[in-house]
């Protein structure tokens, strides 16, 4: 049993949960139901990230203060994880007080050590990136981003980033599996080749009151993504001494420890630079893995984002397709790592195409003919035909492949491999039409009956991570045994029956 750490990032509570986010939570969800049916130990994080200058924002505009606004739209995160089934164990708040406490402790040490010094910034700050940009960042007077930008001037604080430039390149390059995809990391090494500065990691009261106050200097509040990144160990213990084992286990490499932090391409400069510096700053180990994904775009290829009015809200395409079939699109329909489209209409194809007609139908099909012609009882099988040694051979396959390509990050094969199984399976049935040959001998059509049954278990098992709801109600709906374990993806014909077979409700029905 292996610990498996995996975050996402934590969501600004500016605002209600999108697609994007969405998408990077069940992706999570995904990969640790993955893990934990490999029979690894999981923690599972996600959170809110609630200081700064977007959520005082936000909150003055509804009339609330920062924090009854940042505990509502909390709630509001919860109740959306919650209709998507995620199963996380951590909901990390920035605004818990252990939090504080430890931020402002990890701020004192790099103080003390001459990590941080106090200068005269000038220069650009953008609100909805909450990241400051040098003048040559800037593109049209805008952040490279696209938003407006405010000019600054003003003692801040600054983290002495640039000293661990050159030990942040080569240990990046030592590192192949540190940030990935590898297109990304060889993003973070080319911008690596410019100068870093060093990073501003304060603003004064006077500008902004809504973060943790600067323990050596209380006119000040932390910076929030110096606040922000410092979450992802310090939810597995950093900092507290009660919590060394935790610590070990989930986080430090050394002994067995190691997080994957995954996220959205935008972010990948602030994990792969700021949080790695700051880490090695305080002489923590790094994380295993920060792999960025791609984002989803609309039909005329640009983010889907808030600003420009095409976010759609996680709610809307699972009220029409549901709640499995959403997080099967999400997986399915991107390669992780790159951009993909996102459309209602593509959903729709992909739903109909794979859910409702390949794995839908032969569920549909089989259950019923084994009700009409073995009174609901699974057929007993005695000849081994053929065709069914080539089904076999490839549906056994499942729980290696699936393996490979969850540890690969490639999510969208694993799914892909299970549907060229249910594939496999309806075109067996087809060349075996125990439609028709039951008419002439019930025995005849046993065996295609019985092997569609094992092949919708190995199938449902398989897919579980991605549609527990709809795998369970498979297994219900062919009277097998409804629990996930990985072994019995290496059974055959092997199980029996724990329930009859009752005639069914569609699972998928097909989408207008
Ligand atoms: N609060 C910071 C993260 C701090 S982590 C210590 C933040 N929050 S966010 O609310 O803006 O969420 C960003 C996440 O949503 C990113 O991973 C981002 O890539 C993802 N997405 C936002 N829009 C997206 C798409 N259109 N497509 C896919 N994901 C995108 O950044």
């Amino acid at each position: 049993m292996k610990p498996f750490y995996i975050t996402t990032p934590l969501y600004y509570v500016n605002d209600e949960p999108h697609i994007g986010h969405a998408y990077t939570t069940v992706v999570a969800d995904v990969l640790s139901r993955y893990h934990r049916l490999f029979g690894n130990e999981v923690l599972f994080l996600t959170g809110v990230d609630e200081h700064g200058q977007k959520i005082e924002q936000a909150a003055k505009k509804a009339g609330r203060t920062p924090q009854e606004h940042c505990d509502e739209y909390s709630k509001r995160f919860v109740a959306v994880w919650e209709k998507l089934n995620i199963q996380y164990d951590v909901f990390y708040r920035t605004t818990d007080s252990n939090h504080k406490k430890v931020v402002q402790d990890c701020l004192q040490k790099l103080w003390d050590k001459g990590d941080i010094y106090s200068k005269e910034y000038e220069g650009w700050y953008c609100v909805s990136d909450e990241v400051y940009y040098t003048e040559k960042d800037l593109v049209n007077g805008m952040s490279p981003t696209g938003r407006p930008v405010e000019k600054i001037k003003e003692t801040n604080y600054f983290f002495r980033m640039s000293q661990y430039q050159q030990q942040l390149i080569d240990t990046i390059e030592a590192n192949p599996q540190l940030v990935l995809p590898e297109f990304r990391k060889n993003e973070v090494l080319g911008f690596l080749r410019q100068p870093l500065h060093d990073l501003s990691i304060s603003r004064p009261k006077s500008r902004l009151s809504w973060g943790i106050e600067i323990p050596f200097d209380t006119d000040h509040v932390t910076y929030v993504w110096f606040d922000a990144l410092l979450n992802y160990a310090v939810a597995v213990g950093l900092g507290q001494p009660d919590r060394l084992d935790q610590f070990n286990k989930w986080w430090n490499p050394k002994t067995g420890g190691g997080a994957l932090h995954l996220i959205g391409k935008d972010i990948l400069m602030t994990h792969a630079v700021y949080w790695t510096t700051m880490l090695m700053a305080m002489g923590e180990p790094l994380p295993k893995t920060i792999f960025a994904h791609g984002w989803w775009l609309t039909d005329s290829n640009e983010k889907m984002s808030k600003s420009q009015g095409t976010v759609t809200r996680p709610l809307d395409l699972m009220n029409v397709i549901g709640v499995d079939p959403m997080r099967y699109f999400l997986v399915r329909d991107m390669k992780l790592g790159n951009d993909a489209q996102f459309s209602f209409d593509l959903a729709r194809q992909r739903y109909n195409s794979e859910l409702s007609n390949t794995l839908g139908n032969l569920l549909s099909r089989t259950t019923n003919l084994v009700q009409k012609y073995f009174e609901g009882k699974w057929p007993d099988v005695n000849r081994n035909h053929p065709s069914t040694e080539a089904l076999r051979s490839q549906a056994l396959e499942l729980p290696t492949k699936i393996e490979k390509y969850i540890l690969a990050y490639q999510p969208d094969q694993a799914v892909e491999a299970v549907l060229q199984v249910l594939f496999h399976a309806n075109r067996y049935l087809e060349e075996h039409a125990p439609w028709k040959s039951a008419k002439e001998d019930v025995n005849l059509a046993a065996e295609p009956l019985r092997v569609a049954l094992e092949v919708l278990r190995l199938s449902a098992i398989a897919l579980a991570p991605v549609m527990p709801e709809k795998s369970r109600k498979i297994l219900e709906g062919i009277g097998a045994d409804t629990s996930f374990e990985w072994q019995r993806l290496h059974t055959w014909l092997t199980e029996t029956q724990v329930s009859p077979i009752e005639k069914i409700e569609p699972l998928f029905p097909r989408l207008q």
